[in-house]
């Protein structure tokens, strides 16, 4: 008796470990995709004028395409962490199984992103615009195939 409460207590501990790890990727890659978004909203808020800080439309590009640039594929939507695991999560199981085509996904975005920098670089307003349009539709593509829709 007491080695079964012992055994199942040990199980109950490996298995909260086990989905907390889980939980715990899932939070950080929607930190990761909340900041790429953020840097977004700020670009977009000085281009359509309700703020005028210009300054910060440079960095704010470097930012997001370094942080789209860095993101570890494997490490970050780990086997196991999709919808259908019961977590809170909107990744689909897609993503696993054609993950050649979830990286190509990530690689033309992060290259669009890069796009975005030169354009803050060079400064032209309509430039930057563009390539800003250009690099959320690579958001709006990845997320059509990859992620949940929304109700
Ligand atoms: C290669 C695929 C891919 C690309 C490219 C991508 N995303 Fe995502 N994004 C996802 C997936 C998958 C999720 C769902 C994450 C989850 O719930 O586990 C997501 C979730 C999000 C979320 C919701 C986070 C939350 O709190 O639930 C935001 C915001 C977001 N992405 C913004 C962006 C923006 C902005 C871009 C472009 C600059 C972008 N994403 C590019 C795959 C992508």
């Amino acid at each position: 008796m007491k080695y079964i409460t012992i055994i199942s207590l040990t199980l109950s501990i490996l298995i909260n470990n086990v989905f907390g790890q889980e939980e715990d990727i899932i939070k950080y890659r929607k930190n990761i995709m909340k900041a790429v978004g953020n840097h977004i909203s700020i670009i977009a808020a000085n281009l359509k004028g309700k703020v005028d800080i210009n300054s910060d439309i440079l960095p704010h590009s470097n930012a997001l395409y370094l942080s789209l640039a860095a993101i570890d594929i494997d490490k970050t939507f780990p086997e196991g962490t999709s919808n259908t695991s019961g977590l809170k999560t909107k990744s689909l199981p897609i993503i696993w199984s054609d993950k050649k085509a979830f990286r190509e996904s990530m690689k033309v975005s992060t290259e669009k992103a890069k796009a975005l920098v030169i354009a803050a670089e060079g400064g032209n307003r309509q430039d930057i615009g563009k390539a800003l349009g250009a690099l959320g539709k690579t958001c709006g593509n990845c997320h059509n195939k990859f992620r949940e829709k929304k109700n």
